[in-house]
């Protein structure tokens, strides 16, 4: 980022009080995903020690706290987030001496470990689960949600309900288990059963998994899919949505149900209370603003943020499945990011600011121009939103580098995801001679599947993109543009200084100098009537504390605009761009700015 900073003080009041200051809303937290980010002993997986072996490549990032998608021992019919068991390790990924040894190192450079948390279910080869279906009478039986068969008509067994499984939407949400003559619920897929937290033995077992991790080390928590937990025990079918499906989207009976809060309050009161974490709960399908306050309220006592879906559903056909796609544009985007935004300035809750994670494509790819020509500026313009908005930050691996989404070029057999196969699946199965069916499919995997993000990081331009060693086979084919997307080329040599790597750098430390504006600071958006001129590609706001204010311009198109700085607006200074220190120069002050394709502009107001 160029910025030319500016000699001032702290200013003398602040908008949030002092009080309300903590350690993890100023956060930096980088997502790893352990199988993709750096393989060390040459079997084509990551695993811990590679984790370990980048910390100061992290550190030197400006990152504070690392959370590591699950690394627990598991089957990985879903990439670890079936966990078969919660206190050890999966050898791929290496053993729990590796993970004392991060911990350590973690600790050593001042920076914390963040766990995943999945206990909305656990793998089928559990040994709760297996115990649980080895009869009608088992002790672990009410672990999970057993229900008997339903009988149509002809006299055919049918699930116990019409929801669909979230993972391969063609499939129902229940799995018959042969021995015991009984449907469990998995609403993931058939290899993550849903445990029963209605029963308190199952409440008091995952206390002490997050026990069991935070008396080791970790600071604390992100919670996977963690408002699904309570679900509504009648167990309704869905309204029909998507005519033509058999199976129904059902999360208006399985997402935030009745217990919800009694559960997170149980958690918070029984566990985290009596230590010092971070703790982010991840909640599909939440809209209403109440229930978002109920859990991140700061007199909640449930979790200090969540991750809502609002931004990474922007381009989903809305009520649709996710394999959709939907025409967005800066309406949208300033219409979803203002109201997170002065939802919890207003009501005193906490955001998360994310753009990507494991189960999303690239957001280069996604909210702006990841062609040759623009992926660099798109990329720095994401970072601007990102590190200019009230939250805690989350980058995503490879992010800092503006990696992007697979080649379209690539074969469906190059997707690796279970919700990907399924989907392929699905599509060939419902138009085996439909050409056009089919690369349309080809078209929205491209754009939304999983895969894109995890593909290997590309730490350089040799063989594997030095994710693995040469003679051996990365799991997932690495992303063909690694010979000059790549973390070397970002942070030494010619092109270094103008990286996306060092953009981000100066960024996150940019922003934690100016906390009290970026990270504490209110917060207004300009122009917020859809039909204002260029509504539809630019996204402006004002940021301010005690005694200074900023306003952040960001083009949010491929096209060249004049933009009308409102209300007399002036500027003392642009400050930051993404285009570079002298295009900065060159920029009008007042009564209107012109912006180029993808440019992003912060200036400190007069
Ligand atoms: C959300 C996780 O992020 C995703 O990867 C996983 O498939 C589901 N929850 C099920 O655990």
């Amino acid at each position: 980022m160029s910025v030319q900073k500016k000699a001032r003080t702290q200013p003398p009041g602040l908008y949030v009080g002092t009080d309300k200051h903590r350690w993890w809303k100023e956060a930096v937290v980088y997502q790893i995903y352990p199988a993709s980010f750096l393989d060390t002993n040459g079997d084509g997986w990551g695993d811990v020690p590679g984790i370990t072996k980048k910390l100061d490549y992290l550190k030197d990032l400006g990152v504070d706290v690392i959370w590591v998608s699950p690394i627990y021992k598991s089957p990985q019919a879903d990439m670890g987030y079936d966990i078969a068991d919660y206190e050890d390790i999966d050898p791929s990924y290496g053993t729990l001496a590796d993970v004392d040894n991060l911990i350590k190192e973690v600790k050593k450079r001042d920076m914390k470990l963040v766990m995943d948390l999945v206990v909305n279910h656990t793998s089928d080869q559990h040994a709760w689960f297996l115990d649980s279906r080895s009869s009608k009478t088992s002790s672990k039986r009410d672990w999970y949600i057993w229900k008997p068969a339903k009988y149509d008509a002809d006299g055919n067994r049918q699930p116990p309900n019409n929801w669909a499984m979230i993972l391969g939407e063609a499939n129902p949400a229940w799995t018959w288990d042969e021995g015991s003559q009984e449907y469990y619920l998995s609403l993931f897929t058939p290899e993550q059963p849903d445990l029963n937290w209605e029963n308190p033995d199952v409440r008091e077992a995952v206390h002490d998994v997050l026990r069991f991790w935070l008396d080791r080390g970790a600071s604390g928590f992100r919670m996977d899919v963690i408002n699904l937990i309570s679900k509504v025990q009648d167990f309704p079918d869905a309204d029909v949505v998507v005519p033509g499906n058999k199976y129904q989207p059902g999360d208006k009976y399985f997402a935030n149900g009745p217990r919800l809060h009694e559960w997170l309050k149980d958690i918070n009161r029984q566990v985290l209370s009596k230590y010092d974490t971070i703790t982010v709960g991840e909640m599909p399908f939440v809209r209403d603003e109440d229930e978002i306050i109920r859990v991140v309220g700061a007199e909640s006592e449930e979790l200090n943020m969540i991750f809502a879906f609002d931004l990474v559903d922007i381009d989903n056909v809305p009520g649709d499945f996710k394999f959709t796609l939907h025409q967005w544009d800066a309406r949208d985007l300033k219409r979803i990011v203002s109201r997170l935004q002065r939802l919890m300035l207003e009501r005193d809750g906490w955001n998360s600011l994310f753009v990507g994670n494991h189960d999303q494509p690239r957001s280069v790819s996604r909210y702006t121009d990841d062609s040759d020509e623009w992926r660099e500026i798109g990329a720095k313009l994401l970072c601007m939103m990102q590190t200019t908005l009230a939250g805690t930050i989350y980058v995503y691996q490879g992010e800092e580098i503006g990696m992007r989404n697979v080649p379209p070029s690539w074969d469906p057999e190059e997707y690796k995801d279970i919700e990907s196969i399924n989907f392929f699946k699905k599509n060939a199965e419902m138009y085996p001679d439909n050409a056009e069916k089919r690369a349309y499919a080809r078209k929205v995997m491209q754009r939304k599947a999983r895969d894109n993000a995890r593909t290997p990081v590309q730490w350089d331009d040799t063989t594997h993109a030095g994710f693995t060693s040469a003679n051996s086979k990365p799991w997932m084919r690495v992303n063909d543009n690694y010979t000059y997307v790549n973390v070397a080329a970002q942070t030494s040599g010619a092109s270094a200084s103008t990286s996306v790597h060092t953009f981000w750098k100066r960024s996150l430390e940019y922003r934690k100098e100016n906390k009290y504006l970026y990270v504490y600071g209110d917060f207004e958006l300009i122009n917020p009537d859809n039909d204002t001129k260029n509504a539809a590609e630019i996204m402006a706001y004002r940021r301010w504390s005690k005694d200074r204010a900023v306003l952040v311009v960001l083009n949010f198109s491929g096209k060249e605009i004049e933009w009308e700085l409102v209300n007399g607006m002036k500027i003392d200074k642009w400050i930051a761009g993404n285009y570079g220190e002298v295009n900065l120069e060159e920029k009008a002050k007042s009564a209107s700015v012109l912006l180029k394709p993808w440019e992003g502009l912060i200036g400190e107001l007069e």
